[in-house]
C-alpha cells in the first residue's frame, strides 16, 4: 500500500523576474508503507526540494497543466488547511536534517521534548517520551548536555531521537549521515533500519553515499529536477508490524545498542 504518493510535483524558485530555477520539473513518486527508500542524485538535482514537499514543509507549485497531487495514506494533502498540515507534520512525520538543526541553548532532552510540544504533548509525558527516545539512541546519559557539549555523531543521534519521539509513521531524513564519519554513519543507519524493520516505519532518506543506498530497500535516482529511475522495489518489503499503535508502543523498549 502506498503511504506517500506525489504526482505532477513542480517547484520553480524565482529569484528575480529573469532569474528562475526549475528545481522540480514534474515528479511522480510513490512510496510504500514500510519501505526504506534512498533518494540519490547529483547536487542541485532537486532532492531536498522534493523532501520538503513530501514533508509538507513547502507546497508544490500550482501547475498550468495537470494539478499537483500529494497523498498521505490516501488522503489528499493539497486540500488541507495550513493548520491541518502542520498538525500532520508534527504528529505523523519525523525529520532528520543534514545539519542536525538542534537548538544550541537547549539540552539534548529539551531539544527532543520540543518535538513533543509541537505535537501537543507537554509536561511529564513529554519528559518521559524524550528520555525514552534518547535511550533508544543510546544517549540517556547525555540528556543534560547542550549540543556544543556533544560530538557530531551524538548530535545526529539526538536529531534522530527527536525525529522518533512521537513515533511517527514516516521519517524523512535529508543526508542524515552526511556529516558523520563512516562508523557513526553506520550507527545512525543501523538505528533507522532497526526502526523500519521492527516497527514498520516508512523511511525516506537522501544520501550521496552509495553504501547507504545499498542498505535501503530501493534507490530512487534524480537528475535535473526529474526522477530518472524509480528503482526496483525489494521482493519482500516486509512490514512485519505495520506502524500500529501497539507496534509503536513497543518502541519504548530497551535501548538500542550503539557502538
Ligand atoms: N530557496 C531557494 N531559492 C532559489 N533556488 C533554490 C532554493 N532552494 C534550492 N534552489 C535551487 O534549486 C535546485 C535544487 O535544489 P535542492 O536543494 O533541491 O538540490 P539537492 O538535490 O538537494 O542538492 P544537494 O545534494 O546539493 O543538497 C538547485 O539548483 C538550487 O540552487
Ligand atoms: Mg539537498
Amino acid at each position: 500500500m502506498a503511504i506517500l504518493e506525489g504526482r505532477n510535483l513542480r517547484k520553480t524558485y524565482r529569484l528575480s523576474r529573469r532569474n528562475t530555477v526549475e528545481a522540480l520539473k514534474g515528479v511522480e513518486i510513490s512510496i510504500d508503507q514500510g519501505e526504506m527508500v534512498a533518494i540519490m542524485g547529483p547536487s542541485g538535482s532537486g532532492k531536498s526540494t522534493l523532501m520538503h514537499i513530501l514533508g509538507l514543509l513547502h507546497a508544490p507549485d500550482p501547475n498550468h497543466g495537470p494539478a499537483p497531487e500529494l497523498r498521505l495514506a490516501g488522503e489528499d494533502m493539497a486540500a488541507l488547511s495550513d493548520n491541518a498540515r502542520t498538525r500532520i507534520r508534527a504528529r505523523r512525520m519525523g525529520f532528520v536534517f543534514q545539519d542536525f538543526n538542534l537548538v544550541p541553548t537547549l539540552t539534548a532532552l529539551e531539544n527532543v521534548m520540543l518535538a513533543c510540544e509541537y505535537a501537543g504533548i507537554g509536561g511529564k509525558q513529554a519528559r518521559q517520551a524524550g528520555l525514552e527516545a534518547l535511550a533508544l539512541v543510546g544517549l540517556e546519559d547525555r540528556a543534560s548536555h547542550k549540543p556544543s557539549e556533544l560530538s557530531g555523531g551524538e548530535q545526529q543521534r539526538v536529531a534522530v531521537a527527536r525525529a522518533l519521539v512521537n513515533k511517527p509513521e514516516i521519517i524523512l531524513a535529508d543526508e542524515p549521515t552526511g556529516n558523520l564519519d563512516s562508523d557513526r554513519s553506520a550507527e545512525v543507519l543501523a538505528l533507522l533500519r532497526e526502526f523500519n524493520r521492527e516497527h514498520g516505519q516508512t523511511i525516506v532518506l537522501v544520501t550521496h553515499d552509495a553504501e547507504v543506498g545499498e542498505a535501503c530497500d530501493r534507490v530512487i535516482r534524480m537528475r535535473d529536477g526529474r526522477i530518472r529511475d524509480q528503482g526496483q522495489r525489494a521482493a519482500a518489503v516486509a512490514a512485519p508490524a505495520m506502524a500500529t499503535p501497539a507496534a509503536v508502543a513497543a518502541m519504548a523498549g530497551p535501548a538500542v545498542a550503539t557502538a
